[in-house]
């Protein structure tokens, strides 16, 4: 089979990994790619945000399916260029891809399918917002979203009015462009936040989907879950204290009422939803949707997806996935992030990277080979990734092999998993306050 892989960082990698070690023969082209997924297969220099482009390429090379890593190409409209030549691909059409790229749109969604969520004020005008800010009565802090993809920036907790102000001045005087030109107004949620990844395979006719075991990231620089946050410094999963009717709730509540929802408003979805949950005391509530997988949760779920990878994705690509319980191993998963010295504020490169042979999974995020050598080459570098009988004995084995990998700066947490494992090691459940 031969696939198209669009992305280049550790998510990417770890499909690529999962992809190519299967037993039926995957032919990998991945684009942009990245020196180590040139390891597995090609890479071709294609313009992700373009869908004429990478269409262009798909009309020449016919690939079988068409993988989509980043939320960008799918917002961009990638999905439905490629589909429209008649080849499957795997991530979702620009229309439902909305539900990342807009987060007016992701709300006005909630909101008309009875999905519980903070309350919310979508606003466009500068006057209202600071009216709205005056006379604010949801508490602290203020959750301040801009509408549109801000790469992971657009998202301030404002502790204040005075700070909600500054940063909603800054938003509507184009912090994020156009993207932040609308503002969403929330609530403050309090609780544990999750990550919740589905199937889903929608249409006119038919409504399939899959949940995947659920994930906890950990977005703060620091251990003890302090400093800035980050796109994720290591996640594991299934989360130890959660018990099989907590996860049920979230189908419930969460997941088959957005199923529900995108048939009735027409919208086709083939791919993967990444649902970003927060449990408060009320029970969980959607903070908001991804479009495609997370990262580092992709790292944690592909040690524990024990099916055949492309025909999965195939499967939903082509609108015939029929929902079933996946096959999953009975295991507990991890990922811890290496990251190079000044991330988040930025990310030293051309940094040589010794690489000894560790015992775990090794995932390349943001690396480069220069004259034979690895050397830094983004904010997240690699991933070490390990599945073992237990969330203690999964860390033990990613905290083991660090010693395998490193670098003169490197960023690490070894604290990944442990607030979750006291948790249920004091025999806590999800209704305890976190
Ligand atoms: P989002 O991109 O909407 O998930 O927001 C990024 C991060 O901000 C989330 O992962 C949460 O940690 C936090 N966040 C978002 N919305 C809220 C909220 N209403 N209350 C508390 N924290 C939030
Ligand atoms: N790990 C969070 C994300 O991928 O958005």
């Amino acid at each position: 089979m031969k696939i198209l892989l669009l992305g280049s960082g550790g998510r990417e990698h770890a499909l690529a990994l999962k992809l190519t070690s299967a037993a039926g023969a995957v032919d990998l082209v991945s684009a942009p790619g990245s020196d180590a997924l040139g390891e597995l297969g090609a890479c071709v220099s294609l313009d992700l945000e373009a869908p004429a482009a990478v269409a262009a390429w798909c009309a020449a090379h016919r690939p079988d399916l068409v993988v989509v890593g980043p939320e960008v190409p799918l917002v961009a409209g990638v999905g439905d260029a490629v589909r429209a030549l008649g080849i499957p691909v795997f991530g979702h059409d620009a229309a439902t891809a909305r539900l990342e790229g807009s987060k007016a749109f992701a709300k006005a969604f909630m909101a008309r399918h009875g999905i519980p969520c903070a309350a919310s004020h979508t606003v466009t005008d500068l006057a209202a917002g600071e009216a709205l800010i005056e006379g604010w009565a949801h508490g602290f802090p203020i959750v301040l979203k801009a509408d549109g993809l801000a790469a992971g920036k657009g998202v301030v907790l404002a502790p204040d009015k005075a700070e909600a102000l500054r940063t909603f001045r800054a938003f509507m005087a184009g912090q994020f462009g156009e993207a932040s030109r609308t503002v969403v107004f929330e609530a403050p949620l309090v609780g544990m936040e999750l990550s919740l990844h589905v199937l889903v395979d929608v249409d006119a006719r038919h409504a399939a989907y899959a949940m995947l075991p659920a994930c906890q990231d950990h977005k703060r620089i620091f251990e003890g879950d302090r400093g800035p946050n980050t796109g994720g410094m290591g996640a594991f999963g299934p989360i130890p204290f959660l018990r099989p009717e907590d996860v049920e709730r979230m189908r419930r509540d969460l997941v088959e009422p957005t199923v529900r929802g995108l048939q009735k408003d027409g919208l086709t979805a083939r791919g993967v939803l990444f649902l970003g949950v927060m449990w408060t005391a009320s029970g969980p509530e959607l903070l908001e949707y991804n479009v495609r997988f997370g990262d580092p949760e992709t790292q944690v779920l592909m040690q524990l997806l024990d099916e055949d990878l492309a025909g999965l994705l195939m499967e939903v690509a082509e609108g015939r996935f029929r929902a079933r319980d996946l096959k999953v191993k009975p295991h507990t998963a991890i990922t811890v992030v290496l990251a190079a010295e000044d991330y988040p504020e930025g990310a030293k490169k051309e940094v040589p990277i010794t690489v000894g042979a560790p015992a775990v999974t090794l995932i390349h995020a943001g690396t480069r080979k220069q004259n034979g050598q690895w050397v830094t080459n983004g904010g997240r570098v690699m991933n070490l990734a390990a599945s073992a009988p237990d969330l203690t004995a999964a860390r033990a084995a990613v905290l083991e092999a660090l010693g395998e990998v490193g670098w003169s700066g490197m960023q690490v947490r070894r604290d990944i998993g442990l607030k979750a494992l006291a948790h249920a090691q004091a025999g806590k459940t999800v209704q305890d306050p976190w």
